[in-house]
């Protein structure tokens, strides 16, 4: 029988501090720059987002985030034997934050009077807001070829600190966060849970219209070190390749869209995430909606949105869910999971 990789647990974790729109405002009217909640909000649907507190890394928000999914899930971490972490904002330049949160893991077993996953494979996956799409990927393709059995995959995000908040269209965007599932291989013909198909692409023409374009070079950082986004442009090109991914993956998975139980979207614009429902002519009531509380959270959202639904009931065992996800690079990607 072939192999599957099924989720058996997901974790959310949100920063302490919430800002909402009106404290947004507040902020950039220190800075000269005017904004407004009615602006935001029919704009992207966003009313609030979190930002992690001096100190506070991608892997702290990380660790949380999985030691829930692990609770979920009825594992111990040292049970996990791969961890693939999406960020774009790391740690630190390397190693990568997955071997950082493999450590935090580790220290919070032995606390705990357990062990750690030392020895489980980690790696980090950079695909911007698609990052977690990519991530899921990559750990569904190791685990049916039997390369790993159980799986931590985790979107963490601290996009707080590479924001300009001298650019008041895009500083009011993004928040920051932690999603993550364990992922565990199962056999079945086909009609148990588990992820049914993935469908990841990229076009690297388009990598100046959504952008941190500094790097490290001598002890200094080199250029901006700040994120730049052509907001009309990434919003046109998301439109089209979402639809087209997500068709994609149901294709492969033998699927219709009639079939699908909830639309799980990378939360960046409540437009966006609509006109891709519509387009597949889903009912508005099926698709979950968390950028109103978290903004944009980068590799984070579709996780943090997939345990949010989880946890509020929604999703039920049995459910087929259609993930998706677009963001810099251009990356762009989907996966068709049964519940
Ligand atoms: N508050 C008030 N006014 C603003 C703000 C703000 N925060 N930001 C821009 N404006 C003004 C502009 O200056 C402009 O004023 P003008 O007409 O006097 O020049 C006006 O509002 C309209 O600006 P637009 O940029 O045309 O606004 P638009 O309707 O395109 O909305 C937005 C901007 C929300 C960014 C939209 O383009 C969008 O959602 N794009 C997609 C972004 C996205 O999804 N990004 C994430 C991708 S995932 C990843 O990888 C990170």
């Amino acid at each position: 029988m072939p192999l599957y990789a099924r989720i058996t647990g997901t974790g959310g974790h949100l920063p302490a501090r919430r800002l909402t729109n009106d404290e947004m405002a507040a902020l950039l009217a220190q800075r000269g720059l005017q904004t407004s909640d009615a602006w935001i909000v029919e704009r992207t649907g966003i009313r609030a987002r979190h930002f992690a507190a001096d100190g506070e890394m991608a892997s702290d928000l990380a660790l949380q985030a999985s030691l829930k999914a692990l609770a979920a899930a009825g594992r111990q971490p040292h049970e996990v034997d791969l961890i693939v972490l999406a960020t774009s904002t790391p740690d630190m330049v390397f190693p990568s934050t997955a071997t950082i949160l493999q450590r935090k893991l580790h220290e919070a077993a032995l606390a705990a009077g357990g062990q750690g996953p030392i020895g489980a494979a980690a790696l980090d996956v950079q695909a911007v807001c698609t990052g977690f799409i990519y991530a899921l990927t990559v750990a569904d393709a190791l685990i049916r070829t039997g390369g790993a059995r159980r799986a931590l995959v985790v979107g963490a995000e601290v996009f707080s600190r590479i924001l300009n908040f001298d650019d008041r269209t895009t500083c009011v965007l993004f928040g920051d966060g932690a999603g993550a599932v364990v992922l565990e291989a199962v056999e079945h013909d086909g009609a148990g849970p588990g992820v049914l198909a993935t469908d990841i692409h990229a076009d690297g023409r388009h990598t100046g219209i959504l952008c941190v374009p500094g790097t490290v070079a001598g002890g200094q950082v080199l250029g901006e070190p700040l994120l730049r986004m052509d907001g009309q442009a990434v919003f046109k090109l998301a439109v089209g390749v979402l639809e087209e991914t997500a068709r994609a993956a149901l294709a492969k998975a033998g699927k219709a869209e009639a079939d699908v139980d909830w639309l799980i979207p990378h939360q960046a614009n409540i437009r966006i995430m609509y006109s891709t429902a519509r387009k597949l002519k889903l009912p508005l009531e099926r698709v979950v909606v968390t950028v109103d509380q978290h903004g944009n959270t980068s590799a984070a959202s579709i996780p943090l949105a997939l345990d949010h639904a989880v946890r509020a009931g929604w999703i039920q065992p049995g459910q087929l869910l259609l993930l998706e996800g677009v963001g810099g690079g251009f990356t762009w990607g989907s996966a068709l999971v049964r519940y």
